[in-house]
């Protein structure tokens, strides 16, 4: 069984979110053979080899990243005959305001809404980080008045939660076995 894992990230964050996950659904433990692609969405060409996709984009200014939102656009048709896993990560799963925390799981609807034959058989929203990576890539101000939105610190933040995530590939596995043999 082959395995895409195809991510939209700026920063990195969601770029190593990724290859974790592959690193776990190769240890899964699954009773079928398991072959993962870890690919950012800016080098993907073609869906084929696959019978089973997670897409996963990180959240900037409110958005999924540009370059996956096209990706998913122009292969609209190829996604919706395999199965598809889709998952965000963003800041406002980090927030202790319930309202901020509730926005990743709007991400994932809204993602759903533009895309409505894209059915996903697991969805995922986690709490990313800010790297110095990320710092560099905006203006300093900007930067703490992120972190101070989301997450009240003035310092550089990880909120990622490596069980979760490692829980969500491995159910991502597990549910796509599943299908295939049925
Ligand atoms: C300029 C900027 C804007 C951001 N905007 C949002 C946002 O609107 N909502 C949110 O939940 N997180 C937001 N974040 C947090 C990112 O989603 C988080 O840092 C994520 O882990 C970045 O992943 P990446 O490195 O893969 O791009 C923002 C971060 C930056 C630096």
């Amino acid at each position: 069984m082959k395995i895409l894992i195809a991510y939209g990230s700026r920063g990195g964050v969601t770029a190593e979110i990724a290859g974790v996950m592959a690193q776990e659904m190769l240890g899964a433990g699954v009773d079928v053979d398991v072959d993962v692609d870890v690919v950012d969405v800016k080098d993907l060409q073609d869906f084929s080899p696959y019978q089973a996709v997670l897409l996963g984009s990180s959240i900037w200014a409110g958005q999924l990243h540009p370059a996956f939102l096209r990706m998913v656009r122009g292969h609209e048709k190829a996604l919706e005959k395999l199965l598809v896993g889709m998952f965000v990560v963003c800041l406002s799963l980090a927030s202790e305001d319930p309202e901020i925390c509730d926005r990743g799981e709007h991400y994932l609807d809204r993602l759903e809404l533009d895309f409505p034959g894209i059915v996903p058989i697991v969805r995922g929203a986690f709490a990313g980080a800010v790297t110095m990576t990320t710092a560099n890539l905006v203006h300093p101000s900007l930067f703490e008045r992120i972190i101070l939105f989301f997450v009240r610190k003035k310092l550089d933040v990880d909120a990622r939660n490596w069980e979760d995530i490692r829980r969500f590939a491995r159910d991502f596995v597990a549910r796509v076995t599943q299908d295939i043999k049925n």
